[in-house]
């Protein structure tokens, strides 16, 4: 016989599967890699999200003490651990988001093309998953190297014949909220009023701010601008640095993983004009994807906007960004395609 301690647990899980299933209003989200630097935070962020009724939360280690801590937390979202591969396929069943931090972080001296070795592979077994049991979700992709991670999800959907271009979302959310941080330091405003377009793609030189395109619109020295410019794209290398080996950014990162899925729920629930910058499938540039700003909607991003006026600065970055992001791109489609 269970004792009265399992007992209460398992019917009070049954009570909350039925108020996950049939009452509570939200979406469903899972994260995977839930229980590294970024997923810890982040599975935090998501449980306290009002728009979230069910929260699963999978990793290859350590996710049932995460999900025993965060369950304990009194917010609305349903918390579920899955452990392991053999558990994937039951933590994606029945998913309207997943967001994924899963992969090996930078050391300093590292690139985020020196993450590939490792982190293709994991992407590809994620996204077969997701392919097979929730082929209709959006995907919030965070690993990298990004400019690479997306390609190779695209191109195992597409294998599988389930890629839809608008569900697939590399996160580069973080340029934009350290743009807004840096250019609001500049101009001694609060952050909170300051938008950037932050476009290309996630890392070294394809991280191309639209400094020209700031909101409220302002001017800056040239100086300023290279300032700003190689702060932005090196904001990454700056906490790998400061880190010393310890990993790279997964607090700013959690919160701007949030800010960006945070959207995309608000963008599925029926949402007006919510716009956001992603590394995309796009029309945008001769590449096949390319970041720029995106109306997220109930189909996920459903409008790609244009660049919009560039000047000379930005348009010869612009050709820079394109010289490495097209390598990028490719290196992550031939990964599937070899
Ligand atoms: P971390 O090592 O702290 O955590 C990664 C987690 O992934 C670990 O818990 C690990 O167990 C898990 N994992 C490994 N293989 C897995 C698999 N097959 N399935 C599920 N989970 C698996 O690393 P982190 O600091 O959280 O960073 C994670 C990734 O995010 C790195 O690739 C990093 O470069 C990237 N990142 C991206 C951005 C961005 O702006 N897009 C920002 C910061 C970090
Ligand atoms: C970041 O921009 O902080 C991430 O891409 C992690 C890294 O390796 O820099």
């Amino acid at each position: 016989h269970p004792s009265n301690h399992q007992m209460e647990e398992s019917s009070i899980l049954k009570r909350a599967e039925c108020r996950a299933k049939g009452g509570a209003p939200g979406f469903k989200v899972a994260i995977l890699g839930a229980a590294g630097g970024i997923g810890q935070p982040l599975s935090l962020l998501m449980k306290m999200n009002p728009l979230v009724s069910v929260l699963h939360l999978y990793d290859v280690v350590n996710t049932p003490g995460v999900t025993a801590d965060i369950s304990h937390m009194d917010t609305g979202a349903v918390v579920k651990g899955f452990l392991g591969q053999q558990q994937l396929e039951n933590a994606l069943t029945g998913m309207d988001l997943i967001i994924i931090p899963a992969g090996v972080p930078r050391k300093p001296g590292m690139t985020r093309d020196d993450l590939f070795k490792i982190n293709a592979g994991i992407v590809k077994i994620l996204c077969e998953g997701i392919a097979k049991c929730c082929p209709n979700a959006i995907v919030n992709l965070i690993s990298n190297p990004v400019n690479s991670t997306v390609p190779i999800a695209a191109e195992v959907f597409k294998k599988a014949g389930t890629y839809d271009p608008k569900k697939l979302l590399g996160v580069t959310m973080l340029d934009v909220v350290r743009a807004n941080t840096f250019v609001a330091e500049v101009l001694g405003v609060d952050p909170r009023e300051v938008d950037v377009p932050v476009v290309g793609g996630h890392s070294g030189v394809t991280i191309l701010p639209l400094l020209s395109q700031v909101k409220p619109p302002c001017s800056f020295t040239a100086e300023e601008t290279e300032y700003l410019t190689r702060r932005i794209q090196d904001g990454g290398t700056e906490v790998v640095q400061a880190k010393a080996g310890a990993g790279s950014a997964t607090l700013s990162m959690a919160y701007a993983a949030v800010k960006f899925a945070d959207a995309c729920l608000r963008g599925l629930k029926g949402g007006a004009g919510i716009v956001e910058c992603a590394f995309v499938s796009s029309q945008v540039t001769e590449l096949p994807f390319f970041a720029s700003k995106v109306r997220l909607g109930r189909a996920g991003a459903e409008e790609i906007y244009q660049l919009g006026p560039l000047n000379e600065y930005e348009r010869v970055g612009l050709e820079k960004a394109k010289k490495e992001l097209a390598e990028s791109i490719q290196k992550g489609i031939s990964f599937i395609r070899k």
